[in-house]
């Protein structure tokens, strides 16, 4: 299968003020499909692979937390360096799937709404092109409740801009004043990255790490 057109979906679910009710219809008319889903055929984002191999990123003893981990290859990943991962989504045919794609996995995928629940606490967050795909008016909330669970370090991944430019579709880049949110609930940036990635266009990213601890020094 090609990737499905989610146009109809999500706009049915934004009219009736629901910003992410288009996921979970969307996963299961992919029918176990990864081509289907554009955000999951690639396998393991390069950006966090290339970040984490680059600061050694070492898991052992530590616990990691994957926001809106969609098919759990980069929970996937964090386990293979060690963490002891919890990754969820709000999406059960999502859940469902990364269970029956690693059935031997030591990641614990558990269907949760970041909105709806009180996400628990981690040495390391992953937040991954999850802010990107809610309509900016969700996004301040999202910010608090992701900020909420970080005991250490916090990496986030996203599209990047500098204001909103008119006209713009999902997934809506994110800006430094969105970000600012995480600064704001308590968050030290420790790191920013803003790149062109190398996709055709290239797309304007950032990369940014986040951590609770340095403020204690
Ligand atoms: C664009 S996908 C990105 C998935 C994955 N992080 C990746 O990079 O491949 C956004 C994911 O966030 C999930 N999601 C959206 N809103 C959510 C929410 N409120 N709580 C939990 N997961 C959510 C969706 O179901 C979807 O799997």
């Amino acid at each position: 299968m090609s990737e499905v057109n989610f146009k109809p979906l999500q706009e049915k679910h934004w009219q009736a003020g629901d910003p992410t009710g288009w996921f979970e219809p969307a996963y299961a008319q992919a029918n176990g499909d990864r081509a289907a889903i554009p955000w999951a055929e690639k396998g393991i984002n390069p950006h966090l692979a290339e970040w984490a191999e680059r600061v050694n990123l070492a898991g052992t003893g530590r616990t990691a937390l994957v926001i809106g981990c969609g098919l759990g290859d980069d929970a996937e990943y964090l386990a293979s360096r060690g963490f002891a991962v919890t990754a969820f989504d709000i999406s059960p045919t999502a859940i469902a799937w990364c269970q029956e794609r690693f059935p031997g996995s030591t990641v614990q995928y558990v269907v949760a709404d970041l909105f709806a629940h009180a996400l628990p606490p981690a040495d390391f967050v992953l937040e991954a092109h999850t802010l990107q795909a809610l309509p900016r008016p969700y996004r301040a909330s999202a910010v608090a409740a992701i900020s909420a669970s970080v005991q250490g370090q916090l990496l986030v991944i996203c599209r990047g801009c500098d204001v909103p430019e008119p006209g713009e579709t999902i997934p809506w880049p994110l800006t430094p004043e969105e970000l600012a949110g995480f600064a704001a609930a308590g968050l030290l940036q420790t790191s920013f990255e803003d790149f062109e990635d190398d996709k055709q266009p290239p797309r304007r990213r950032f990369r940014i790490e986040y951590n609770r601890q340095s403020l204690a020094r």
